[in-house]
């Protein structure tokens, strides 16, 4: 172990060991430069600066540069790729109508997902993950595409017409107005809306090997093109353990308000592990203390639900409910505390945001988070196509049986 010239992994694979690590809870897919994490402490980092000065100092443009490019950008370099995102946000009118297909109360995730995998029939120049051209302009279009992608998946469900981008406005602007503008029809954007929606997106942009992440990775180890591994990394976020919780954190509240509003008696549902009863919002695989992300959040959710005027009896019952649950040995035994998650679904609520339009928020904050990550695994000389190994537990050997025996 350690010695200088040995591949471990290489080394076990010869001895035949294989190990059980069910979810990869302790198996490290890869090394990265992106981001940092420290679980314990409750500390996040993007490419070494600290999310609460990113947070407080950075856009969600120029957070994806530094993430995307290793550095945060010189005002030459922000203003090129700024202006680059904005002449790439129309999609194709052949696209466009892939939106007539779906059903009027298609979910937005696949909706997502579909349209960002049908990227690769449209850009068919830009596929070749090992061209830097080819990958920055697929970069570039993903960023700038998916905002339009998401706020017609938005207006099909609202049976709304679209909106073209208006590109004199900002990414979070743009996208705020093809989701609740009317053609022909002035729309100002609220800066505090844009504020907070920046801020949640810088939040979400990247959080190291998560579930979708390690999708856009492990599909890109086949060498899958850029579209392809994002459509992959959407549908993996559109599970409700993962991009789907700040949907069912506030379905969970509306039920518990509908319930009269007692948070006790739903906390004892959650401990005696009802089926099905979660205190979602709660838990993380590596956080096991209060995320720093939910810290940023709770202390912005109180401005921006009093200036967009949020629904305060949720946000009681929500707060409630943390008091309640930090407070109680099973969550404190466990090291359950909140997660990004808790407070989003709220802030996204008062937006005006139907809550089927959570995760499709999530996965716009994590878009270049997981660009990044398919880059560095593309320039990855140690980067094998992912293929895990099984404990086989099915029958031994045994005789075919035929059709009129069985
Ligand atoms: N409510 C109640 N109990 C919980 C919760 C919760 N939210 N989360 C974990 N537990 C309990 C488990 O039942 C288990 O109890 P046990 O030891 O008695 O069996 C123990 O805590 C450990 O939980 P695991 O499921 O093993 O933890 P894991 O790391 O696999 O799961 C996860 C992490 C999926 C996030 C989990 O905490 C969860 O389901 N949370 C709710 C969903 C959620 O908020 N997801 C968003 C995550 S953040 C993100 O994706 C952006």
């Amino acid at each position: 172990e350690g010695a200088p010239g040995i591949d471990l992994g290489k080394l076990l694979a010869k001895t035949g060991l294989v190990t059980l690590d069910t979810g990869f809870v302790n198996t490290a897919s890869c090394s990265s430069e992106i981001t940092y994490i420290d679980g314990d402490a409750g500390i996040l980092r993007y490419r070494g600066y600290p999310i609460e000065q990113l947070a407080e100092k950075s856009t969600f443009v120029e957070v994806s540069y530094l993430l995307i490019h290793g550095e945060l950008p010189t005002k030459a370099q922000l203003d090129d790729f700024t202006t680059k995102i904005s002449r790439h946000t129309l999609l194709h009118e052949d696209l466009k109508r892939f939106f007539d297909g779906f059903p009027r109360d298609a979910h937005p995730m696949p909706v997502l997902s579909s349209a960002v995998s049908a990227l690769s029939t449209f850009y068919q120049d830009s596929l070749n993950p090992f061209d830097d051209q080819q990958v920055e302009m697929s970069t570039i279009r993903l960023l700038a595409k998916l905002p339009t992608i998401a706020a017609y998946a938005y207006k099909k469900s609202a049976g709304q017409p679209f909106l073209y981008p208006d590109n004199s406005l900002g990414l979070v602007e743009n996208f705020l107005r093809m989701t609740f503008g009317f053609p022909a029809e002035p729309y100002d954007v609220d800066p505090t809306l844009t504020k907070a929606l920046d801020l949640l997106f810088i939040l979400h942009a990247d959080h190291e090997q998560n579930c979708s992440t390690s999708t856009v990775r492990m599909v890109g180890s086949s060498e899958a093109n850029l579209f392809a591994s994002i459509s992959a990394g959407i549908n993996a976020l559109f599970g409700p353990l993962h991009g789907g919780a700040n949907q069912a954190v506030l379905e969970m509240l509306e039920s518990i308000k509908a319930d009269g509003g007692d948070v006790d008696k739903f906390v004892e549902r959650v401990k005696n592990k009802e089926a099905g009863v979660r205190l979602m919002g709660f838990g993380h695989r590596v956080y096991k203390n209060y995320d720093p992300r939910a810290a940023i959040i709770k202390k912005t959710a109180d401005e921006v639900l009093k200036k967009l005027g949020g629904d305060d009896q949720l946000l009681e019952i929500a707060k409630k409910l943390e008091e309640r649950a930090l407070a109680d040995d099973y969550f404190i035994s466990r090291k359950l505390y909140p997660n990004v998650d808790f407070y989003t679904g709220l802030i996204y609520r008062a937006m005006g945001f139907p809550t089927r339009m959570f995760t499709v928020l999530f996965a716009l904050g994590r878009l270049p988070g997981w660009i990044a990550h398919w880059r560095e695994m593309m320039k990855d000389p140690a980067t094998k196509i992912g293929r895990p190994r099984q404990i086989y537990v099915g029958p031994t050997e045994r005789d075919f049986v035929e059709l009129d025996k069985r």
